[in-house]
């Protein structure tokens, strides 16, 4: 989600349009604007893009001072209700927020005692309700603000603005917010690129910040009041670039993101102490009726369904994973003891859709693990499971598979202890496992050797990927990067299958990356050597500590975890690999030829 907030001469409602478009990366679900008006606050706000709240703002709204927003739904589908700016009921105060508020429930039933009415499903109502409860309750509004700020829990960027006030009030919690400084004019957003048409001096805020800002200057404070120094720094980006960030493409930033959006994915999901759940957003027992699953997507998400579906089969329960625009010629029988999972970003593939519904139609219950809340997918299917990855641009996609083949390696755990009434043997040192992923996922980003790999192989002829078990789908998964974003001849295969005919190919010349993740890894070493032999180079993807290391011409290194998890730190090895080879092509890496982000055609 993104924020903006404004104050300044002038009408307001332009920079904070502007900002929104800016924004619109992060969020495109929804968007509002709140300004002062003189008398009062005035708010648009509603579902779909920045341009058609542009459209529904006929009379030009008024206001030296007012906050936007753009949302990308995690609680509750994109409703005009659920759309930022939210107020209380009077509208005197009014809110924009990113984050999640994990004690709303407890927040919510407390104002709702006192008679404070909600009109939406969003964890954020709560904070201008508090906020007017302590207005009630005779605080001026800074201490209203503050009280209110010091008893939400969770993370939380939040601009708010009381009626009749030419004062933004602010405060930052796991979250990011900024603050953009111009001659008598202020912003405040949650990223750079919102303001940088107006000012290119920034002030990044820290956790626990809280900021007091009007026409005369921001006041920069702690929660208590006390004072903070924060300086203004000058960024040297052109608006073009700034959504990117410090990176060239958006597909590096987002292969950078995944240890962010992989802690979101897992963030109070599972209970790695006594009862041991591996996926809380399922009642106990839910999945106890389900005889088999098939798996159904498309593209990458394909490759996190078979990542899933080999999972499940390992976890003792049959499952199948097919290509979804196969599954209307060559379906399995289903039955209501069948469950069908569509596994797609968008939630707005067609092939996926379809196969959703042919399911349906034949009586299967079925679920959508997907990256959008308000997508075809998540409304249509009977269950959805939502992997937080946030807004992702580069068209390859990076991020989103490692967190749908995180959340699907749970969403297995869970069937299977549901259908054999226990806890899966290893899940005790799998869910540790899980939730060191977003550390061992940065030690992989901060240590990578592919930049380098890539330029030495840059010359290749063809580029193949092997892996066996959890290394499989991932082998597919490098391989299809590989082409996507280089327009270079990659294949994956299964590490034994190698021997039955794309032998044939080997040459010096064909670079191999063997994938090992702990399942059967001395066969794949053999397979490995069986290329070497005949003079392709092999680079090992695998721990330092591995007896691949010895054998292979060169090393990616991941660190050491459980098998179910380790081909996802590999696969970020080599999504680098991908990228810095491409990079080397130049390559329009975000926007490869003849590629679209979803394809909503069959
Ligand atoms: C398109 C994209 C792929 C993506 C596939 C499935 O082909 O280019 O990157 O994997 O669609 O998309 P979905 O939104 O269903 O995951």
């Amino acid at each position: 989600c993104g924020i903006i907030g404004r104050v300044g001469d002038g009408n307001a409602i332009e920079p904070l349009l502007t900002g929104l478009e800016n924004l619109e990366y992060r969020g495109y679900d929804s968007a509002g604007v709140a300004v002062q008006n003189g008398s009062g606050i005035d708010i648009e706000k509603r579902s779909g893009k920045v341009e058609e709240l542009k459209e529904s703002i006929g009379e030009p709204l008024q206001g030296e001072v007012g906050i936007g927003h753009t949302r990308w739904s995690t609680h509750g589908p994109p409703t005009d209700a659920n759309a930022h700016p939210h107020t209380d009921e009077s509208a005197d105060v009014a809110v924009v927020h990113n984050g999640i508020i994990e004690n709303y429930a407890e927040l919510k039933e407390r104002l709702a005692a006192n008679g404070y009415e909600f009109t939406s499903d969003t964890d954020t109502e709560v904070i201008p309700h508090l906020i007017q409860y302590y207005l009630d309750a005779g605080f001026d509004s800074e201490r209203a603000f503050r009280q209110a700020i010091s008893e939400l829990e969770g993370s939380y960027a939040v601009t708010a603005m009381m009626s009749g006030e030419h004062v933004l009030y602010a405060a930052r919690q796991g979250s990011p917010l900024v603050v953009g400084v111009e001659d008598g004019e202020y912003f405040l957003a949650s990223d750079v690129p919102a303001f940088l048409e107006y000012t290119d001096s920034v002030v990044y805020l820290e956790d626990g910040d809280v900021v007091i800002v009007d026409e005369n200057g921001v006041e920069f404070t702690d929660l208590e009041g006390n004072p903070v120094t924060r300086t203004p720094e000058t960024v040297e980006w052109d608006p073009e670039q700034a959504g990117k960030g410090e990176y060239d493409h958006f597909m590096l930033k987002e292969i950078h993101e995944q240890p962010t959006s992989l802690a979101q994915a897992i963030e109070g999901r599972i209970d790695t102490r006594n009862d041991r759940i591996a996926l809380s957003d399922f009642e106990p027992g839910t999945f106890d009726d389900v005889e088999s699953v098939q798996f159904v997507a498309c593209g990458t998400s394909y490759h996190a369904a078979l990542y899933g579906s080999l999972g499940l089969n390992q976890a003792g329960v049959r499952s199948t994973a097919l290509l979804a625009n196969e599954y209307s010629v060559s379906a399995p029988p289903v039955d209501d003891d069948t469950l069908v999972i569509a596994v797609t970003q968008s939630g707005e593939t067609a092939d996926t859709l379809n196969a959703l519904r042919q399911a349906t139609a034949e009586g299967a219950r079925t679920l959508t693990v997907t990256n959008v809340v308000g997508s075809t997918a998540a409304r249509e299917a009977d269950d959805a499971l939502f992997i937080r990855a946030g807004p992702e641009i580069g068209v390859a996609a990076t991020k989103t598979f490692s967190s749908q083949a995180v959340m699907l390696t749970l969403l297995c755990q869970r069937i299977a202890a549901d259908r054999q009434g226990e806890p899966p043997a290893d899940l005790e040192s799998l869910l540790p496992a899980v939730e060191s992923m977003p550390s061992a996922l940065d030690e992989v980003l901060d240590s990578s050797d592919a930049a380098a790999i890539a330029r030495q192989y840059d010359d290749s002829q063809s580029y193949f990927f092997i892996g066996r078990g959890l290394g499989f789908p991932v082998a597919l998964e490098g391989a299809l990067k590989f082409k996507e974003i280089t327009y270079e001849h990659a294949e994956g295969f299964a590490s034994g299958e190698l021997k039955h005919g794309p032998l044939a190919l080997v040459t010096p010349d064909t670079p191999v990356f063997a994938i090992f993740t702990g399942q059967e890894d001395e066969k794949t070493l053999k397979n490995a050597e069986e290329a070497q032999t005949r003079g392709a180079p092999v680079v090992a993807v695998c721990p330092d500590e591995h007896a691949a290391v010895a054998v292979a011409d060169e090393h990616l290194a991941i660190p050491d975890t459980n098998a179910k998890l380790a081909g996802l730190l590999a696969n970020v090895q080599l999504q680098l690999v991908s990228y810095h080879a491409a990079d080397l092509l130049d390559r329009p890496i975000d926007k490869p030829r003849n590629l679209a982000k979803s394809v909503t055609v069959e």
